[in-house]
Order: C-alpha cells, then sequence, then structure tokens
C-alpha cells in the first residue's frame, strides 16, 4: 500500500468510479465506506489498481492512512448526510486538512458549510461533478467553489483526473464558497432543457409524423453529425435504437412516461426567481417533469377531452425544420443559463468566469457539445452580453427563428404539447420586441394601486393616469 494524501468517503457508484479514476492517474488513494463489506468489495474488484488504494474499515483508520495535509473527498448523498460526515471527519482532522464535498450539494448549503469552516479556520471545497459514471472513471466536467489556496492545492489532482477538450482539463475553479456548486446548478438546469427539447422533438417525430423508433433513432444519429452534435442527441440516438431484450420491442417504446428528478433542475428555478432572471425554458422543462409524473391525472384528462396529438399533415412540418428549431431552442435555453450565472455572479459578488464555464463543460459533462466552443469564444468576445445577441448565435438565430416558431405552431396545432420549445420561442419574441405590452401592466397597477410609471414622452417617472381618485 502506497501512502496517500488524496482520500475518499462514500463508495456508491459515482464514489467508486471516482476513487479508480484517482488511483489511475497516479495518486494513491484511501477509502472509506459506512459499510465495510462495500470497501472490501470495491477493492477487491480494483484489479491492477489495487496496490494504488487503501482500503480502511473505520473513519480512524482513514485519517491514520493518509500523509498530512490531507484532503479528503465526501461522495455522500446531499443534505444532511454531508453535514453529518463533516462533522464526525473534522474532530479527526489537523488544521491543514482540506474537505472536498463533490456531490450534488445545493449551494446555499456550501455557503453554510464555507462559512462554518471559514469560521473556525478550516478548508472545504464544494465541488460540482458532472458526467454520470462513465464521466467519473474516465474524466469528468469538474466545477470548482472555495477558497482558492485550497483549490490551487489539489487542482494537480482534479485536472488530471477531468476530462480533456484538446488537451485542456475540464476542471476550473469558479469562485468562493457555493460557486461551484451553483455553477452545476444551472448545468444541471441547462441539461433538464436541453434534455426535454429534444423529447419534444422526438415527440413530433413519433406521434406527429408517426415515425418508429428505429428511424427516429437514424434521425438523431443523423443529426448528431451536424451543429447539434452532442452527448445528449447522442445518447438519445442510441437509446432509440436498443432493444428490448425481455419482448424484442424497442425499449425506448417499453418505458413509462414518468420522469424522475433529483431537485437540481428546481433549485436553479428557484434561485432565478429569486435573481429576477429569465429562465423560461428551464422552468418550462422542470414543469415538464412535473407533469410528466401525474400519470392518472393525465390518463384522465385524456379519457375527458379526448387523445392528444394528432398526426400532423404530411407536409406540416420538414425535418429540417425540426433540426433549425432544436439549434435555436438549444440556444436560447443556454442563452438563459448564462444569462443567470451572469446575474448570480453579480448578485453574489462571485464574478464567475463565464467563458471558462462554457469551456469546462466542453467535454466529459452531460451537456457537452460542439456549439459549447462557439459560446466560449462568443463569451470571451463579447462578456457580459446575452449570447443570443453574439454574433454567431445572431446567425444562427435569423435563421432558425422562422423553423421554431413553425415547429411550435404546428405542434400546437396538432395538440403535441413542446413547452420548452415554445418558452423558447416565445423568450426569443420577447427579447426582440422594443416595444411591449408593460404599458399595460403598469397602468393596471397604477389603476389599483396609485404605484405610478414613467411617460414614454418626457421619461417622467411616479406619473398618475386620469383614473379614479388620481384622475
Ligand atoms: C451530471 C448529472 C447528474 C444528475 C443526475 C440526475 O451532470 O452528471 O447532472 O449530476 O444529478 O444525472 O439528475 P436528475 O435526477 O435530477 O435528473
Amino acid at each position: 500500500m502506497t501512502s496517500s494524501s488524496i482520500g475518499l468517503i462514500g463508495l456508491g457508484t459515482m464514489g467508486a468510479m471516482l476513487a479508480l479514476n484517482i488511483a489511475e492517474k497516479g495518486f494513491p488513494i484511501a477509502v472509506w465506506n459506512r459499510t465495510t463489506a462495500v470497501t472490501r468489495d470495491f477493492h477487491a474488484q480494483a484489479g491492477d489498481l489495487a496496490p494504488m488504494i487503501t482500503p480502511t474499515e473505520s473513519l480512524e483508520a482513514l485519517v491514520a492512512a493518509m500523509t498530512p495535509p490531507r484532503a479528503i473527498i465526501l461522495m455522500v448523498p446531499a443534505g444532511p448526510a454531508v453535514d453529518e460526515q463533516i462533522a464526525a471527519l473534522r474532530p479527526l482532522l489537523g488544521k491543514d486538512d482540506l474537505i472536498i464535498d463533490a456531490g450534488n450539494a445545493n449551494f446555499h448549503d456550501t455557503n453554510r458549510r464555507a462559512e462554518a469552516a471559514a469560521a473556525k479556520g478550516e478548508l472545504f471545497l464544494g465541488i460540482g461533478v458532472s458526467g454520470g459514471e462513465e464521466g467519473a472513471r474516465h474524466g469528468p466536467s469538474i466545477m470548482g467553489g472555495g477558497p482558492k489556496p485550497a483549490w490551487d492545492r489539489v487542482s494537480e489532482v482534479l485536472e488530471a483526473i477531468s476530462a480533456k477538450y484538446q488537451g485542456l482539463p475540464c476542471a476550473t475553479w469558479m469562485g468562493e464558497a457555493g460557486a461551484g456548486h451553483f455553477v452545476k446548478a444551472v448545468h444541471n438546469g441547462i441539461e433538464y432543457a436541453d434534455m426535454q427539447m429534444i423529447a419534444e422533438i422526438y415527440g413530433i417525430l413519433r406521434d406527429g409524423m408517426g415515425l418508429a423508433a428505429p428511424e427516429i433513432a437514424t434521425q438523431f444519429a443523423d443529426w448528431n453529425e451536424g451543429v447539434l452534435r452532442s452527448y445528449l442527441v447522442e445518447i438519445s440516438g442510441q437509446v432509440s435504437a436498443a432493444t428490448d431484450p425481455k419482448t424484442g420491442k424497442p425499449m425506448i417504446d417499453m418505458i413509462l412516461d414518468r420522469a424522475g428528478q433529483k431537485g437540481t433542475g428546481r433549485w436553479t428555478v428557484i434561485e432565478a426567481q429569486h435573481l429576477a432572471s429569465a429562465i423560461p425554458a428551464i422552468e418550462a422543462a422542470v414543469t415538464a417533469r412535473n407533469l410528466s409524473s401525474r400519470l392518472e391525472a393525465r390518463r384522465a384528462g385524456e379519457a375527458i377531452f379526448g387523445a392528444a396529438p394528432t398526426r400532423l399533415p404530411a407536409d406540416a412540418l420538414s425535418r429540417a425544420d425540426l433540426e433549425a428549431a432544436l439549434i435555436a431552442g438549444k440556444i436560447l435555453c443556454y442563452a438563459q443559463g448564462f444569462d443567470l450565472l451572469s446575474a448570480a455572479s453579480e448578485a453574489f459578488a462571485w464574478n464567475l468566469p463565464l467563458p471558462a464555464v462554457a469551456e469546462v463543460w466542453r467535454e466529459g459533462c452531460i451537456i457537452r457539445s460542439d456549439m459549447l466552443n462557439d459560446m466560449a469564444a462568443a463569451l470571451t468576445a463579447h462578456p457580459g452580453q446575452n449570447l443570443m445577441f453574439a454574433p454567431r448565435f445572431t446567425d444562427y438565430l435569423k435563421a432558425g427563428h422562422d423553423a421554431l416558431r413553425r415547429v411550435v405552431a404546428r405542434a400546437a396545432e396538432a395538440g403535441l404539447p413542446v413547452p420548452a420549445l415554445a418558452s423558447g420561442l416565445a423568450y426569443f419574441d420577447m427579447m426582440r420586441t422594443g416595444r411591449s405590452t408593460a404599458n399595460m401592466i403598469q397602468a393596471q397597477r397604477d389603476f389599483f394601486g396609485a404605484h405610478g410609471f414613467e411617460r414614454v414622452d418626457t421619461g417622467e417617472a411616479g406619473q398618475h393616469g386620469p383614473w379614479g381618485s388620481h384622475g
């Protein structure tokens, strides 16, 4: 066994994969799991990497097996388990020892833990890790938050285990305290919207155009050769191509249409509302997941109102329309996500490196896609600007918004729900409307509450209309 300064607690799927990744990159690692049998099995199955891994059977043994200054990664379920683990571990550690929470923590919890650690002079990092099981094992995207010196101490390891985009590590320090976990939450919000938009296009192919799963698989595979090339489009093709070993039918057709969620997308929406940031496509995606779980109600609704959707007329939409709509929708959902990051950066004084956020998402994470490289370039060239106004994306939107409009309109006529695409379109239309209808809202507010308005001619604020007691 080699003495290690890196440790890991929690050998669930993600923790086990991360530990193997660390060992494989040449860093000896000590591990501990609450259930000793899990630790033993993990070590027994580590193969060639076993000599790099020190399995331990108590927290004390974990700490004793490590060389100070230690860095211990927590891979336990987000929430109270993290606090319990920190409370049990901290008394065993020295002052220079670092605890790293690598779970999907709510950034408010990370802020609180960071504050508590700083007050006691202890070291704590909260890092967002994306890429699922495969990413954890072979290269995730890592979004760090906490004291920069603490990040610098472990950045060599984190960069080594991270995904690489053209040789560049996808592991970046985002800012103090909960900044890394906030960026990860927004990643997940975008993940929800990207997945939902793909699912809506899938719905049009399946129900509006009557395509069978293998044909849909081919379509996604084709799109994955173009501008839409991304992990999510790729796997959408793969899942559509898979056959159920039990029935021989397409696997996708055997899956109940009730989507789960662990809450990170919801957190993104809640924070956006707190910050008065507009992320309607992400909100629509979270709402769509919520509605998907109302299976009984949806079935009752179908019995009352009749089944939707109906088949589209043969020439209603082309496949090119669907591709262009998905490109436009995707840009709009990323524009919203980056806008939220920008608002949070200002509100929490994080100074988030937005181009670096796009760069760190180029490989390893669930939303990785070719487009993110262009987004990184746009955010670098046009700092502080909404992505939809950056020249390259302006071009895509000019070329694609008609198709998005057609897709949303035809889908609405056929009763095909496309909430995320429709929200993306509404966002686009609102963001290019110089004269909105909010003058009516202001008039109503003034009428019933004397809230006052600004005049368009003189620019004077606090004005009142000639109605009621203000007339
Ligand atoms: C990632 C994913 C991951 C996510 C799960 C489940 O970046 O690797 O975002 O962290 O938490 O895939 O998320 P839901 O259960 O909320 O869909």
